[in-house]
């Protein structure tokens, strides 16, 4: 049984934040992460794909290329209106007012679903997990993104203070901020994740390593065409080291 849905209030329904304004000066890392889904469903088609935690639909839009009808998921009211501006010129795309942990969907009624920079938000996800193989088909297609504590420029950070990287998730938050009621912020070790998803029904089918230049030195100098070919190639090529800060899976659902 999914969790009961706790809906609180959190930056993302907070008029005096604007999560679109975020991406401003960041197009190197999105059209990153477009590169790797392209790549992640290269030539497939679903009927029904679930955008989970999709925001204001910035995902969501894309994914109307690859799929009959698209439910962006996203628990923040405020999001759901900026997308229903965002998205006007995409009808495929429906928005329900929906958490992670209870998606109210019936099981195995989906065949893709797609979770993006929402694993940092979830300390212990495994409630997530669990209710996304619920509603996925047996062989539908998990597209999953989380910030990775396990980047190289982090191993070796740890590795000078002679220690490793811990596995269980590290806390990039002010921990009064969520103690007083904010949303949690971490990063994963993509081993814990991976185990995870295996022990909620899930096959890793395929991985890359994202955002791989993300950093405000490299991108000042380099420029975003340069920066996206290097990306190109350093996605499947760094994956199996988990060099960059961001994982992308590709899993089946078993
Ligand atoms: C950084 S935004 C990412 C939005 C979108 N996936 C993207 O990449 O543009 C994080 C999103 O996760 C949503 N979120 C937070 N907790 C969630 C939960 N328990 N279930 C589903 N979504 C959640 C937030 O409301 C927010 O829209």
């Amino acid at each position: 049984m999914a969790r009961q849905a706790t809906r609180k209030a959190d930056q993302y329904d907070d008029p005096k934040y604007n999560y679109q304004d975020y991406w401003a000066g960041r197009e190197y890392e999105n059209a990153a992460e477009v590169m790797a889904i392209k790549r992640l469903l290269k030539g497939q088609h679903f009927k029904h794909a679930v955008d989970v935690g999709g925001g204001y639909g910035r995902l969501s839009k894309l994914l109307g290329s690859f799929a009959d009808k698209v439910t962006l998921a996203e628990p923040s009211q405020q999001q759901l209106d900026i997308a229903k501006i965002y998205l006007k010129d995409t009808p495929s795309v429906e928005r329900k007012l929906l958490q992670a942990a209870d998606l109210e969907m019936p099981a195995k009624s989906v065949d893709l679903v797609l979770v993006v920079r929402v694993l940092h938000h979830l300390p212990d996800p495994m409630v997530e997990l669990k209710e996304i193989a619920r509603v996925l088909k047996p062989g539908g297609t998990f597209v999953l993104e989380f910030a990775n504590d396990s980047h190289f420029l982090n191993r070796v950070r740890y590795g000078i203070r002679g220690k490793r990287v811990p596995r269980s998730p590290v806390s990039i938050q002010d921990e009064a901020k969520v103690k007083a009621g904010e949303l949690p912020f971490v990063n994963h070790h993509p081993k814990t994740i991976i185990e995870m998803l295996q022990k909620a029904g899930f096959e890793v089918e395929m991985v890359l390593s994202g955002s791989n230049l993300r950093s405000p030195r490299v991108k000042k100098v380099l420029g975003k065409n340069v920066l996206l070919g290097l990306e190109k190639v350093m996605q499947p090529l760094l994956a199996p080291i988990y060099f960059g800060p961001s994982v992308w899976l590709r899993l089946k659902k078993k």
